[in-house]
């Protein structure tokens, strides 16, 4: 047995038979390094709108959502970033955010996803920087949230091709060149596994490719290959864009380059050593896959035994260029999940990844399959068991938990309390996991407005802020999540049991 696998089924027993809090209930961010940013986030897409202005072409994301698949809603306009990001810094600043996460539109900066530079694009991005920074708050920049410029994927399939290296590349040396004096922090790819496994697996996100068993659901695709050519490329783009940060950049901008990756913490079903075993399987699969090969240089083995022939190999030269190509670990992690042994998956012929993954997935609540509820279950140990194995399976190199929040249907209420208990409780794990020696540098909240959401459209809301889809001017309004978040980050001390008030008084932190 690996050392992974032993650490791993360690950590996830550990949790599983103590099963308990582990999380802070009273702290203040000065109980936090003070070097530890606390922010909240959006990307571009579901934030900017705009989506037909000043030169922008359309990015996957834009073709998915006008398919229909996100109940009909679209990012054609949502929150308007693109007009009202200066009325939006000011209410981060009030806010007291001290960092601010947001993805750069390839297909804004670039139309079509090589070639010229489009000036307004590029006044737009550096107009929101600079406000940024004029209000004291870093930017932390996303290269790519699941836009990719549609040119690039009707020209050659777009991550599904080699070709996307060298685009990609010449993509972020535009970004550091004209952002690089500015942004110290940069994640290549948001998500990288789930946007290999939705986009190319399963179909359910851009650009929507699948082959059965997802009968009607796409019209072409081979879920069996290519979730792993795309994972693959995806790979070799990051550590081709990292080393060029490196030989060309770092000396002068001393910056950092980043991977995100999402992961549900996964728990066993039942303390049979199959479940123990599927469940670092299912961490192999969800976080190793895409990790491994960045800090260790190759895929993790039960990846490369089930998945057989179907995933690319690295030549060795390869192996040794994308090694050690992180400087720190994105996490976007919302929920927990049962992991249960699925030996007979492995059975199917012309099996997906999901199969070779030979686990079944159940909601950690009420057992229920997968796909997540309405709202996500509170178990704040999930994150703390989530960074206490990064710390020890990778090294403990530094981690930004760049996204983390809860969902409520959208329903025009201010008071979102079930949203501040969340992040009380999500908070206070990181304390706990920082206290215990994780490399945590940041958190941010999911998300700051509610703004369009992939799988939703304006159906749920993450945000802190209410934004009224009926008024002309899309008014922010503050939930209470804004003011709860802007009294821990102003310094006021916060206790679950002043939450549980909040239903009596909601004027508690107001
Ligand atoms: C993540 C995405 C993010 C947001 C949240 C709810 O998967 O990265 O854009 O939609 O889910």
């Amino acid at each position: 047995m690996s050392l992974q696998v032993t650490i791993g089924l360690g950590l996830n027993s550990l949790l599983f038979l103590v099963a308990a809090v582990l999380a802070a209930d009273q702290y203040i961010r000065d109980d936090f390094p003070a070097d530890f940013v606390f922010g909240s986030g959006t990307s571009a897409y579901q934030y900017e709108g705009a989506a037909f202005d000043d030169g922008r072409t359309p990015a996957i994301l834009d073709t998915f959502a006008h398919s229909g698949t996100s109940d009909g809603a679209n990012g054609d306009i949502t929150c308007d970033g693109y007009h009202k990001y200066k009325e939006d810094v000011k209410l981060m600043s009030h806010l007291g955010l001290e960092a601010f996460r947001f993805s750069i539109s390839w297909s804004r900066l670039i139309p079509n996803g090589r070639g010229p530079v489009n000036p307004l694009g590029l006044q737009f991005y550096n107009n929101f920087i600079n406000e940024l920074i004029r209000h004291g708050i870093q930017p932390h920049v996303t290269l790519n949230h699941i836009d990719l410029p549609q040119a690039l994927e009707d020209e050659y399939e777009g991550w599904l091709s080699r070709k996307i290296v060298k685009d990609f590349t010449t993509y972020a040396d535009v970004c550091f060149r004209e952002f690089g004096d500015r942004v110290l922090h940069w994640t290549t790819v948001n998500e990288a596994s789930i946007f290999a496994i939705g986009g190319y697996d399963q179909g359910l996100s851009p650009p929507g490719r699948c082959s059965p068993p997802f009968p009607n659901v796409c019209s072409m695709g081979n879920s069996s290959t290519e979730p792993y050519i795309v994972g693959h490329n995806i790979i070799l783009a990051h550590s081709a864009v990292a080393t060029l940060y490196k030989k060309k950049y770092k000396g002068t901008q001393r910056g950092y380059i980043g991977f995100n990756i999402y992961n549900l913490w996964m728990i066993p079903r039942t303390n049979s050593i199959a479940d123990v075993i599927a469940t670092q399987r299912a961490n192999d699969f969800y976080m190793g896959w895409l990790l491994d090969p960045l800090i260790f240089g190759e895929y993790p083995e039960i990846v490369r035994k089930n998945a057989g022939t179907r995933i690319p190999a690295f030549t060795k030269a390869e192996s040794k260029r994308i090694k050690d190509t992180i400087d720190f670990i994105g996490v976007n992690h919302y929920t927990t999940a049962f992991v249960k042994d699925n030996p007979g998956s492995l059975q199917t012929d012309d099996r997906d990844l999901i199969a070779d993954m030979a686990i079944d997935l159940q909601m950690a609540v009420e057992k229920i399959p997968l796909p997540l509820p309405d709202q996500n279950p509170v178990h704040p140990w999930g994150l703390y068991g989530l960074l206490e194995y990064l710390k020890q399976v990778y090294g403990n190199i530094p981690v930004y938990i760049h996204e983390n929040g809860q969902k409520i249907r959208r329903n025009g209420t201010l008071e979102d309390t079930a949203r501040v208990e969340y992040l009380h409780a999500y908070i206070g794990a990181v304390l706990e996991a920082l206290r215990n020696g994780s490399n945590t540098k940041g958190y941010f909240v999911w998300t700051f407005l509610d703004c369009f959401e992939l799988l939703d459209g304006f159906e749920s809301s993450y945000g802190m802020y209410y934004v009224d889809l009926d008024d002309k001017d899309l008014k922010r309004n503050p939930k209470l999540s804004a003011h709860w978040y802007s009294n821990f980050l102003k310094g006021n001390s916060m206790e679950s049991q002043d939450i549980a008030k909040l239903g009596d008084n909601p004027s508690l932190f107001l």
